[in-house]
């Protein structure tokens, strides 16, 4: 662990402290150890999504490479799980906690023990509702941005996605969990692209989990109410794998009787997207794990970090996903 002290420090590092920290408490003598390793304690969402197991395995990875002490919890999907987690990193009194929020809110008191501990806290994937103050950045996506390039995509391919010719183009929507970020910003952000043209409309819309048989479930009983969907908007590809299912199991076409728009594009969904079941698919990039060491050793130097980091990310057709499948990492 990265004892909080100056009596080791290095030349380099006090250099480092005078020039960057500018009154930080979580200066160079963080990173002025003994030992010289850092502790993180990492607070996962769950392995809900072939996301979330890419995500896992680049900060596992990272952490392993570059000789970081890492404790890393599996809240499961509960929020309660993952403030018990923090609170035992803080009692633990690691060098730096990091997580990814399974919901928006919720979070202060946890918060504010980390700061009065004095122990700096990194978002990574999702944010918080919270006192900017009481985090050091936010590693992430921007997932309003993902959610208006699924819908400028349907916007763009309007008359090719009415697949029942009414003029109509009826969408269904597979949420992700609710009250997590990016179940709130892809809604958001696809709902003020499809304003664009009349004819799109949501006309159902639930949570799905971001699972694979959440996305089933729902799906198996929009298709039982609706027999005119044209488009399926799913928040996350195992959502709309399990969608696929439940179309097929309806002795329809997907990507064809019913298009589908997803947002990942993890290994299984650019394959759906290359069989040509998914349609689009807008990349959400879970490989964080380099980006978020190197945050949470600039933080314990005492650099100033951006408060917002973006991760980047483009959108794949068809055609696109059969280019990049043979060098899919995940
Ligand atoms: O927060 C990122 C989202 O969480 C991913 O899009 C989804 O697959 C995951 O569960």
């Amino acid at each position: 662990m990265v004892k909080k002290t100056l009596v080791a420090a290095t030349a380099i590092t006090l250099s480092t402290f005078a020039l960057t920290s500018c009154g930080s408490s979580d200066a160079a003598s963080d990173s002025a150890s003994d030992d010289g390793k850092i502790t993180m304690g990492f607070a996962q969402v769950g392995a809900e999504s072939g996301w979330r197991t890419a995500n896992t395995k680049s900060i596992q990875d990272t952490a392993k490479d570059e000789g970081i002490d890492l404790k890393f919890t599996d809240a499961q999907g509960k929020q309660e799980n993952q403030i018990a987690a923090i609170r035992s990193y803080i009692q633990q009194k690691v060098d730096v906690i990091a997580f990814s929020p399974v919901v928006e809110t919720g979070f202060d008191a946890v918060l504010q023990e980390a700061k009065a501990a004095d122990i700096p806290v990194i978002l990574t994937d999702r944010a918080v509702d919270a006192d900017p103050s009481l985090y050091k950045t936010f590693l992430g996506s921007d997932f309003v941005v993902e959610g208006e390039r699924a819908g400028d995509w349907l916007v763009e391919n309007a008359k090719d996605s009415d697949v029942n010719g009414d003029g109509k183009i009826n969408v269904v929507q597979l949420e992700g969990t609710t009250g997590a970020a990016p179940a709130i910003d892809r809604a958001e952000g696809f709902a003020e692209k499809i304003k664009a043209d009349d004819s799109i409309e949501v006309t159902a819309s639930q949570t799905g989990d971001f699972t694979r048989d959440g996305g089933k479930q729902v799906m198996e009983s929009f298709l039982q109410s609706d027999d005119s969907i044209d488009v399926v908007f799913a928040h996350n590809d195992d959502m709309g794998l399990g969608a696929i299912e439940a179309i097929e199991a309806a002795g329809l076409e997907p990507g064809k009787d019913i298009k589908i728009i997803t947002i990942d594009a993890v290994k299984d969904g650019m394959q759906a997207l290359a069989d040509g079941k998914i349609n689009f698919i807008v990349e959400c990039n879970p490989l964080l794990g380099p980006q978020l060491m190197d945050l949470a050793q600039k933080v314990l130097d005492g650099e100033e970090v951006p408060e917002r980091v973006l991760t980047d990310e483009s959108t794949f057709t068809q055609d696109e996903a059969k280019a990049a499948l043979p060098d899919r990492q995940y």
